[in-house]
């Protein structure tokens, strides 16, 4: 038997060399731009580059073997070798000449065409609708939620992707965890937060919102209608002290205080949502005074290896692209808009607990949402469910609306399941710290009078209406009688968004 030819230039191998190589060259492109582009990447980036490319590598690797194992058979077999001869490259002849520029311009073309499919596979993983419809699963709640907020222009990867090499590594492991937890269906419903790995404020926020920048006093309206058969329109007009501002300037105080330079605050909480919060230690940076704070269930002093958070504003500003409203602001909206129209009796109380309800997928509560409407008003208001038909209808449309954009059922997203740290009405928010509970030890307290943070102009319905201009504005008059019940526990006791 002769000696046994060469089995590896065999046709299966050398497409399997060509493959391999272009799919390392697509890698190393693809990984140098990432790493080198301005900008925050989608943490997705990762599965193109370190997921797909390297899946074509691996195929076009395994080709190689393949093919030596395919043409060794067939010479043991037959004694015939299938091996592609090395071309004889002679330029003086026109047909290599020919042929060798069209070998050349058809790799360049295919290696042009890999990278740029490559490429193209990349860029869709930045976008937001690869965020939000690719993960449509996972993702939809914020995605939709995120369409209507006011940060609707602002790529998600700009708030939740840093830039530098850290945060490169980070994201690319944490999109490929993702990806496996999504193929594996293991993932969390609702995603747990707060997001432990979220990009720090300062690299966030403040590259748009300038923390010198002071708001200073804004005026808000809060329109609400009650939950009797009139549904009674309430209005709350209140002052809001946000306040910011440099330091030595008039507005320097209210709200925005934490944030400005020269005060930090830094807490421990309990819990991972930090929701309670035992300890918290102000310092004033220009006079190194720092004091410390405990609550009344705080027990001694914080232990050794407690986390110590900064305050930034995302602990206030915790909701701010991704808001999932409750059925009370929802509804309060909407009647305020002409959307569900007042004059149909019952109304705000029926859309609260029809909202309120848990349902298992969407289609089953769209459908729930509109048989309940219809049913109610057909049973105690027949005569009217004749003649309002109409009204009736685009309540129903606008129920069904609000439901779309708030509530995720196959997630368990909805609006309890994200309480916003931003008030005090639905979750203690600022109360976790301005309960009034919380103390020096030389007496000095968080405070927490109602006229710290804002003071009421106005309140009352429409045409009774009671106004101040007095520096201490009203003093808040709670909308539905519940005696002195509203002052003796915080509203967060009582109210949850729902009903009432
Ligand atoms: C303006 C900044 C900002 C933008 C833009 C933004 N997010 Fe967020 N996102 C946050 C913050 C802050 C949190 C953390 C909330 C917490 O820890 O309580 C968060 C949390 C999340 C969570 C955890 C669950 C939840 O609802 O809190 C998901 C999922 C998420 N974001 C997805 C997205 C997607 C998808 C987009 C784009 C469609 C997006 N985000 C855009 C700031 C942002
Ligand atoms: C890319 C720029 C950009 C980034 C990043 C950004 N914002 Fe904004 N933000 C805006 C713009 C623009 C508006 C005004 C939107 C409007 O009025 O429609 C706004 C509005 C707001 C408002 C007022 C919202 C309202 O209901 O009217 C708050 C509060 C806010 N941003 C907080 C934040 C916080 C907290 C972060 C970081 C998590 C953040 N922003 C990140 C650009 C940005
Ligand atoms: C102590 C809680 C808290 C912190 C910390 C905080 N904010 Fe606010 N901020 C508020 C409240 C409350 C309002 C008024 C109600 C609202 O718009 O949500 C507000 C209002 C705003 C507004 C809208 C002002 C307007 O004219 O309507 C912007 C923008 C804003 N904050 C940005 C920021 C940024 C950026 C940071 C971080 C540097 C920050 N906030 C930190 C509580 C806070
Ligand atoms: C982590 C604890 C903590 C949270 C949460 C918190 N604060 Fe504060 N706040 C403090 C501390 C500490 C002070 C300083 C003590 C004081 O002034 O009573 C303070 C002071 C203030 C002041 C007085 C600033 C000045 O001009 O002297 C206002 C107004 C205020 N907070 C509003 C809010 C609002 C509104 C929220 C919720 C959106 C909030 N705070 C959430 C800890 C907190
Ligand atoms: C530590 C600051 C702080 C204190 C103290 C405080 N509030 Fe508020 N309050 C807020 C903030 C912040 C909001 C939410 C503003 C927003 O985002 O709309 C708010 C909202 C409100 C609203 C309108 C909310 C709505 O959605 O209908 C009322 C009414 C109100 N507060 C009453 C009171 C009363 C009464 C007290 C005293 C028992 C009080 N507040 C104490 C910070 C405070
Ligand atoms: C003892 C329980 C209780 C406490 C505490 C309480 N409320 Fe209420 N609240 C009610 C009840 C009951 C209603 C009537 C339900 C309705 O008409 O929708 C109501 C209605 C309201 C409404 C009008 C309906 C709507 O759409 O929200 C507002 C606004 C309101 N409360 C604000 C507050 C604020 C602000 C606080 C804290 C300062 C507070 N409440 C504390 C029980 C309470």
């Amino acid at each position: 038997m002769s000696e046994r030819p060469s089995l590896w230039r065999n046709p299966i191998s050398v497409a399997g060399w060509v493959l391999a190589g272009c799919a390392f060259a697509c890698f190393v492109f693809l990984w140098l731009y990432d790493a080198f582009a301005p900008g925050p990447s989608s943490p997705y980036a990762g599965i193109v580059i370190f997921i797909v490319t390297p899946a074509f590598l691996l195929f076009g690797l395994s080709l190689v073997p393949l093919g030596w194992w395919w043409s060794w058979r067939r010479w043991k077999r037959t004694g015939a070798v299938s091996a592609l001869a090395w071309p004889v490259i002679d330029l003086n002849r026109a047909g290599t000449r020919r042929m060798v520029a069209v070998a050349a311009g058809g790799g360049v073309a295919f290696l042009f065409l890999s990278a740029f499919g490559a490429f193209q596979a990349y860029e869709a993983t930045e976008s937001e609708i690869f965020c939000g419809v690719v993960c449509h699963q996972v993702m939809g709640p914020e995605y939709a939620a995120y369409q209507v907020s006011p940060h609707a222009r602002v790529p998600c990867v700009d708030c939740h992707v840093g830039s530098g090499a850290h945060w490169y590594i980070r994201s690319k492991f944490s999109g490929l965890r993702q990806l496996y937890a999504y193929v594996t269906d293991s993932y969390s419903r609702p995603i747990p937060v707060p997001i432990h790995h979220l990009r720090p404020a300062t690299e966030t926020c403040q590259t748009c919102h300038w923390p010198e920048k002071s708001y200073g006093v804004v005026g808000r309206r809060y329109v609400y209608f009650l939950a009797d058969e009139q549904n009674t329109r309430w209005e709350t007009d209140v002052e809001l002290f946000v306040g910011g501002g440099r330091p030595g300037t008039p507005t320097a105080g209210g709200i925005h205080w934490h944030m400005q330079l020269e005060n930090v605050v830094e807490y421990v909480a309990q819990d991972r949502s930090r929701s309670v919060i035992p300890w918290v230690r102000a310092t004033n940076r220009a006079t190194g005074e720092s004091i410390l704070y405990r609550s009344a269930e705080a027990e001694g002093e914080p232990p050794e290896d407690a986390t110590w958070r900064t305050m930034d504003c995302m602990d206030c500003h915790n909701r701010p692209a991704h808001v999932f409203q409750s059925p009370r602001d929802a509804v309060n909206a909407a009647m305020a808009a002409g959307a569900l129209d007042p004059r149909l009796p019952s109304l705000k109380e029926v859309a609260i607990d029809l909202l309120t309800e848990e349902y298992s997928d969407t289609p089953g509560a769209l459908a729930a949402l509109d048989d309940g409407l219809r049913t109610f008003y057909r049973e105690k208001f027949p005569e009217l469910a004749e003649r309002e038909g109409a009204a009736i209808d685009r309540a129903v449309e606008e129920l069904q609306r609000i439901y779309r954009e708030n509530f995720f059922p196959e997630m368990k997203v909805r609006w309890d399941a994200y309480p916003s740290h931003g008030s005090h009405l639905f979750a203690p928010g600022c109360f976790r710290c301005h309960d009034g509970q919380h103390v020096s030890d030389d007496g000095k307290r968080i405070r927490n009078d109602c006229n710290l943070c804002h003071i009421i102009r106005a309140q009352g319905p429409p045409d009774q209406k009671e106004y101040s201009t007095t520096e201490t504005g009203l003093e808040y008059r709670h909308p539905a009688d519940v005696g002195s019940d509203w002052q003796e526990s915080p509203c967060y006791e009582c109210h949850s968004g729902a009903a009432p």
